[in-house]
């Protein structure tokens, strides 16, 4: 009998035929509604293989009532909508999508660092909204990038090719990360130093970690306070590193200048969102690794991690082969 695997939304048919071969696959067949809680779980009481989005929270309740679970593969780089830990005490191989998002991420993070520095949403309204009357010397003006500095708190895969793309603008690099990282700091000139200094010299403050129990909040009142009032503030990685009550009223009384934001704590958000409505935030739905091409990597990688684990073999990326013993 072929093993059963549940895909948590639609997926173009065309790459999953090599999953097809090897399982009984089902999809919740919806691009654009999540599968439903009690769904999720009636699937993993059979599944011996799920596909999961970063939308899909994995918790104790569907875990504990996945007995046959062997893995889940997240078509996402980051993994904390997923109870790791639970998943590797009950031996199930977590995978997830490294690399193959890295440039395509790095390049939205600097196109909403770009964007939010001059201003380009409000410049693009200005001009369907009517606005536009006559050129004038200050008309939407905006920050400089070239020159300026760029600290990446998280210099990982992304931070490392955000940090390539500042140094084609002859920017100052500053990172912050628990371990350092010489080959960067060689490489890309980057300098290793502390959060709050980190935070006091940038003119872009760069969110590029993942969201733990340790970075959970990070950027609170205190982290905002140290940033200087002219600071740009961008987060690519989770809304959940980010108080965001904190970054409205820092945004609010003129503590620090924008922000750019890709992700929120609570995801989707709308419109009435308090920091949608600030002047000085642009803000975009979790479109980081959004392009045609790496979101079919993304699945095809997705996909080879269930097919790997499936057959006993080595998956090409997960989180817990260490813990696992793999
Ligand atoms: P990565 O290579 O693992 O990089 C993460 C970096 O964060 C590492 O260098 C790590 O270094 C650092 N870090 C971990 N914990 C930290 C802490 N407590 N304080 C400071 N730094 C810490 O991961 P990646 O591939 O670059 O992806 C990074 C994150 O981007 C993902 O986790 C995901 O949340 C997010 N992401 C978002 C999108 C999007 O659509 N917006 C797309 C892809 C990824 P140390 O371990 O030395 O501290
Ligand atoms: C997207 O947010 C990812 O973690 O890949």
């Amino acid at each position: 009998m072929k093993p059963y695997v549940f895909i948590t939304r639609k997926m173009p048919d065309h790459l999953l035929s090599e999953l097809y071969e090897v399982a009984e696959v089902k999809m919740w067949e919806h691009e654009d509604i999540p599968v439903p809680f009690d769904v999720l779980q009636e699937e993993l009481e059979r599944a011996n293989g799920l596909f999961s989005l970063v939308s899909d929270p994995i918790h104790s309740e569907h875990l504990e009532s996945a007995p046959h679970l062997k893995v889940i593969a997240n078509m996402a780089v980051g993994y904390d909508n997923i109870d790791v830990q639970l998943a590797t005490k009950k031996g199930i191989m977590v995978c997830h999508t490294p690399d193959v998002l890295t440039d395509t991420t790095a390049d939205l993070t600097f196109a909403l660092l770009l964007a939010t520095a001059r201003r380009i949403p409000e410049a693009a309204r200005y001009i369907s909204n009517d606005e536009w009357k006559q050129w004038s010397p200050y008309l939407l003006a905006g920050m400089d990038i070239h020159h300026k500095t760029i600290g990446i708190v998280g210099m990982g895969r992304i931070g490392e090719a955000v940090a390539k793309r500042a140094k084609g603008f002859d920017m100052n690099i500053l990172y912050y990360n628990r371990s350092r990282k010489e080959e960067a700091e060689q490489q890309l000139g980057a300098t290793y130093c502390s959060f709050v200094e980190l935070l006091q010299q940038s003119d872009y403050v760069v969110c590029l970690a993942p969201l733990t129990s340790e970075t959970k909040e990070l950027f609170d009142e205190q982290a905002f306070q140290e940033m200087k009032n002219s600071a740009i503030f961008i987060n690519a990685s989770r809304g959940g590193l980010v108080k965001e009550s904190a970054l409205q009223e820092a945004l609010e009384k003129g503590i620090i200048h924008g922000a750019g934001l890709d992700v929120f704590a609570e995801e989707p958000i709308r419109a009435n969102h308090p920091l949608v409505q600030l002047p000085n935030v642009v803000a975009i739905p979790h479109i980081g690794s959004a392009t045609v091409e790496t979101r079919d990597a993304m699945v095809k990688m997705t996909v080879q991690n269930i097919i790997r684990v499936l057959k006993g073999e080595r998956p090409l990326a997960a989180v817990n082969l260490k813990e696992l013993g793999v």
